[in-house]
């Protein structure tokens, strides 16, 4: 997938440093060719020669050393490479990009490359939150440099939130998704993606949600990102990082959501992952609702159905659409019935009930519902349900006469 890249990894001083031995061994396994820079900081987390030994090449930490300039100075470091990739990316090196600071090997490179960058943030939350590291990545993204994360959850500080370093993983992902971009046979398609729960307010504080988690649906746009799809994910309250490289609408409502899924027309795609709330409360309380005395009875109201208003068949009306049925008993039948009810060419069927894991989890069990055929599919992880189905997406809108 990276054949023949040359990738110069910046590792900078963040606990999360450590991941970098595994990112380098996963490049290389991929084909990339690694060279490392290691910070001060950096060599506080990894050593050298650890670094050393998995990059297979000399890892350079010095701008001033008689060796290291006299062997590749900072110029050549920084045009050899492909892409310049900076992981972990502190707090500290993305404010000297941001302000051009020159003071070290890796900073000076920065500066000197004429090369895509790429950075993947990692640091504590109330860092990650600070109105300064929240201007300087407004800033070093409005000169071009690419960002992959940073996931929220468990910190290695201690503390929960925003600032994780994303998954090796995620990482691959958003470099292959810059070495193949404009290429793949979904190259030059749109594609619109629904995911996670809607969250429908009863008053400021209280809202009406469901356990979707949001992991299909984003699987869904990267996978078709990953394909050439120009791909667009409007999604509801999630712990999901944002898919790398795609267009991502974060929204709270069944409203909200329908309105930035029609925003987000045309598209030769859609694909309705989300656990849309079928109801919302009919006039949400200004002010939080008081216990004082009577229960209150919350007047609920249908939402619009988004799957079926994308599917009615009109100008807009994408090629494609798919809906999933999360259905509890009767699956396959129940979600035969859903497909001609909403009007969307396929359905994903899955079985939501207690006990498969399939809310919240990480691997899925479908059938897959197209006019004409029912096929089961094995369980499997839900990143490769989402391969799956965007290769078989990929397949129909390569084919347009074979439209089901
Ligand atoms: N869906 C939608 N808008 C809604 C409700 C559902 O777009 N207001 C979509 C979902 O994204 C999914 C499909 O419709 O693709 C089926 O959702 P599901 O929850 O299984 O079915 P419902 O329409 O809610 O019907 P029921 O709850 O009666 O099973």
């Amino acid at each position: 997938m990276l054949a023949d890249k040359h990738i110069l990894l910046v590792i900078a001083g963040g606990v999360a440093a450590y991941k970098c031995l595994d990112l380098i061994r996963r490049l290389r396994e991929q084909g990339a060719s690694v060279r490392c820079i290691l910070t001060k900081g950096g060599s506080q987390f990894v050593t050298p020669l650890s670094v050393a030994s998995l990059s297979g090449e000399k890892v350079y930490s010095d701008l001033f050393s008689l060796t290291d300039e006299a062997e590749m100075g900072h110029i050549r470091l920084s045009r050899e490479a492909d892409l310049v990739l900076v992981a972990p990316a502190t707090a500290d090196l993305v404010a000297k990009m941001a302000h051009g600071i020159a003071d070290d090997l890796a900073s000076t490179t920065l500066l000197a490359t004429d090369k895509p960058v790429m950075i993947v943030p990692s640091m504590n939350v109330e860092m990650w939150d600070k109105p300064a590291t929240q201007r300087n990545m407004a800033t070093v993204e409005r000169d071009g440099v690419l960002r992959i994360g940073p996931n929220s959850g468990d910190l290695a500080c201690g503390e929960e939130g925003a600032g994780r370093l994303a998954e090796v993983d995620e990482i691959i992902d958003g470099i292959a998704g810059f070495f193949s971009a404009g290429t793949g046979p979904l190259a030059g398609k749109r594609a619109l993606v629904t995911s996670g729960p809607t969250h429908e307010p009863i008053d400021p504080v209280r809202y009406i949600a469901n356990r979707s988690s949001g992991k299909q649906g984003h699987a869904i746009a990267a996978a078709l990102r990953r394909l050439g799809a120009t791909t667009t994910l409007v999604t509801g309250p999630t712990n999901e990082a944002d898919p790398w490289g795609v267009t991502v609408h974060h929204i709270e409502t069944a409203e909200q959501m329908m309105l930035a899924c029609t925003q987000a027309l045309p598209a030769d795609a859609a694909v309705c992952a989300a656990a849309v709330g079928d109801w919302r409360v009919a006039t949400s309380a200004k002010n939080k609702i008081k216990k004082n005395g009577a229960t209150p009875i919350l007047e609920l109201v249908e939402n619009p159905d988004i799957l079926a208003g994308l599917s009615v068949r009109n100008e807009n009306r994408p090629q494609l659409v798919v809906g999933f049925a999360a259905e509890t008993e009767n699956v396959v039948a129940y979600a035969q019935q859903k497909r001609a009810r909403k009007g969307c060419d396929w359905i994903v069927a899955n079985d939501v009930s207690v006990g498969t894991g399939v809310m919240g989890g990480d691997h899925n069990k479908v059938h897959l519902i197209t006019s004409n055929e029912t096929t089961a599919w094995p369980t499997m992880n839900k990143i490769d349900v989402a391969d799956k189905l965007a290769g078989l997406i990929a397949l129909h809108l390569g084919a347009p006469t074979t439209k089901s």
